[in-house]
Order: C-alpha cells, then sequence, then structure tokens
C-alpha cells in the first residue's frame, strides 16, 4: 500500500481540466478544507454551491471568492444547519427546486472534540447527528439528482476512525454512558465511513450511476477545533497546527477535491495524504483498517439510521 497512483508529489490540482459546466454541492464551505475546495474548484471555471450555517459567514467567504476570482464567480450559498434535520430538509429542497445537476455533494462539515454531551435540534448526540445523520439525511434527499447527473458523493471522514471504539455503540448511539469528547467524534466519523461503503454497496446492487468516494484531510490547520472543541484541545492544537506537522487547509482540501473531480478512482479505498502516518504528504490511495468495512455493522448502521432520522434512503 502507499505506492502513489499518482507519482511521487501524489494528486494536485493540476490534475484537474476545466469544469465548466459542473456544479459542486460542499458542506461547510466557508471554512476550512471546504473553503479551499471551494477556491480549487473555482479557479477551475466551476459552480459550487457552499451549503453552510452561518448566513454572515456565508456572506463573508462569497465576497472573498469574489474578490479573487471576480464577480462573475459562481459561486451561491444555502442554508443549512446539519444540526436540525428539519433545516437539511428544507436545503434539500431548496437545491432539488434550484440546482439542476450535482457532479458531487462533498460531505465535508463537521464538528469535533465538543467538550460535553451536547444534542441536536431533534435530539442526537451533537457529533454523530451533525457529522452523521445529517450528511445521511442530505445525500438521501439528494440522490436521485446526483444519479440523473452521473455524479458522486464525497465523504470526508478522519484518521480518527482508527481511535476510539472502532466500532458503532448501538446500545447507546447518544453516548449517555460514556460520553468522551474525542472517543464520540472518532464514532461519528467511523459511522460516517462506513454509510459510505454501504452505500457503495447498495448503488451497486440495483445497478444505480452514482460513485462514492472516502477521504480525509490528514492533519490541516483549520478552524475545526477552534470552533467546537474545549479549551484544552484548543490550546494543545494551535500550537500543533503552527509546528510543520500540520499542512496548510488548502493541502486538506486536495483529498476531497480529488475525489470530487478524477476519473478511475478505485471505490472501496480510502485517499488522503499517504505520508506522517497519514497526516501529511502526498495525496493518493491510504491504507484503510478492516473494521471500518465490517459490512454486517455498516448494514445495521444504516437500519438504525434510517429509524433514527425517520426516513428511507432508497436507492
Ligand atoms: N482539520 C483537520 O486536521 C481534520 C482532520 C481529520 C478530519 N477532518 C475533517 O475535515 C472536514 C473539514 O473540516 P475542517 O478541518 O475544514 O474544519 P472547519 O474549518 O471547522 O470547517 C468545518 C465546516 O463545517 C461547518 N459546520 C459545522 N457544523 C455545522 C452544521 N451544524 N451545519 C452546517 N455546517 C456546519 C462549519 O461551519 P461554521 O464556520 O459555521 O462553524 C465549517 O464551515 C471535516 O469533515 C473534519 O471532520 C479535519
Amino acid at each position: 500500500m502507499n505506492n502513489n497512483q499518482f507519482g511521487n508529489k501524489g494528486w494536485t490540482p493540476d490534475r484537474i481540466g476545466n469544469l465548466n459546466e459542473k456544479t459542486y454541492l460542499i458542506s461547510g464551505a466557508n471554512a476550512g478544507a471546504g473553503f479551499e475546495a471551494t477556491r480549487i474548484l473555482l479557479s477551475k471555471g466551476a459552480e459550487v454551491v457552499m451549503l453552510n450555517r452561518s448566513e454572515a459567514k456565508s456572506k463573508n467567504a462569497i465576497q472573498k471568492l469574489k474578490e479573487e476570482f471576480g464577480k462573475t464567480a459562481q459561486v451561491k450559498f444555502i442554508k443549512m444547519d446539519l444540526a436540525d434535520l428539519s433545516s437539511v430538509r428544507n436545503a434539500g429542497n431548496e437545491i432539488i427546486q434550484s440546482v439542476s445537476r450535482i457532479d458531487a455533494l462533498i460531505c465535508n462539515a463537521a464538528i469535533a472534540q465538543v467538550p460535553k454531551q451536547q444534542f441536536t435540534v431533534d435530539g442526537f448526540e451533537s457529533q454523530l447527528g451533525v457529522n452523521h445523520y445529517g450528511h445521511f439525511l442530505l445525500c438521501s434527499i439528494l440522490f436521485d439528482r446526483i444519479e440523473e447527473s452521473k455524479g458522486r458523493i464525497v465523504v470526508v471522514g478522519s484518521e480518527g476512525y482508527k481511535m476510539g471504539l472502532k466500532t458503532i455503540q448501538f446500545d447507546d448511539m447518544n453516548w449517555n454512558k460514556n460520553y468522551h469528547p474525542m472517543n464520540t467524534y472518532c464514532h461519528s466519523k467511523l459511522a460516517q465511513i462506513m454509510f459510505a461503503y454501504e452505500l457503495q454497496d447498495r448503488i451497486r446492487a440495483a445497478n444505480k450511476n452514482v460513485q462514492v468516494y472516502v477521504c480525509h484531510p490528514g492533519a490541516s490547520a483549520t478552524s475545526l477545533i477552534k470552533t467546537s472543541g474545549g479549551l484544552r484541545d484548543r490550546i494543545i492544537w494551535g500550537l500543533v497546527s503552527k509546528t510543520p506537522l500540520v499542512q496548510s487547509a488548502n493541502r486538506g482540501a486536495y483529498p476531497e477535491v480529488m475525489c470530487a473531480t478524477e476519473d478511475n478512482l478505485r471505490e472501496k479505498a480510502y485517499f488522503g495524504p499517504t505520508k506522517r502516518m497519514q497526516t501529511g504528504g502526498p495525496v493518493g490511495e491510504c491504507k484503510l483498517e478492516p473494521h471500518a468495512q465490517d459490512m454486517e455493522v455498516a448494514a445495521k448502521l444504516w437500519t438504525v439510521t434510517e429509524q433514527e432520522i425517520g426516513q428511507k434512503f432508497n436507492v
């Protein structure tokens, strides 16, 4: 493993051709890797629809992007709060009404290392609720439009899937008994990754034409911990992110942009930086631990998720 199919430098945006006429949806695109992915896609002529929770931050991000790429840059935002399923439903409906083509939906938004157990509007543990349940619902609403567009779904995971429980805690999805900022975050990122592999299987079984790719950004200097982490983690991450151990948010965006644009990627795979224990370096295919592809757990997670959010995901 780690033989990079894109050569020594790994995948870079130089490989992307002209993206005129292509439309990409990115959740959490006003900051961090999502914002940088937006910049890369706009620089290639694509249209980007940001799905963000904050109107003020979105306007600010769009202003910055128009300063960089000109007033005609095709970027807009639709308000969506993944911590509120009614907001995801509203955003989904607005997308169906206003976005006729989806070349890729990049499930990028997340919260991480929330210090104390919190709940989404619908009563889910916040990290699982935002990172997994919210995106699951969004993907289910947009699936047919993505299929009509022969598009893709990109799930942004985390190396955290290898930490914590390494499985899904079905008897306590809300972590009432053992809440832990990091373990609970890792659980939510594992859930996202398992959802993606299960979705791949269901798509193939139904003979549908949607690709699903899983990636991670390595360790990247973004606002992730600053936004949702506790004070101790914010201080530690603030210091570490100034060292060469942590790459730029722009580099952190490469894997998700690659998964949204590159042809002939392998599906049952996991992409991201391949060096320094997969935290940085050339982007390519990474080693994937087998527990992420425990399809019995993945199938059960799918059923539990449908029950929890009260919506079937019909592939
Ligand atoms: N940075 C790393 O080292 C690292 C490592 C492993 C994995 N990741 C993954 O990389 C992805 C991108 O994160 P990032 O590092 O770029 O973090 P970031 O800078 O904090 O960006 C996260 C984005 O998600 C949005 N978001 C958070 N909660 C939301 C909600 N309820 N509804 C809608 N949007 C919401 C944020 O909006 P606001 O601006 O309004 O908060 C922000 O736009 C995440 O999936 C994360 O798990 C990052």
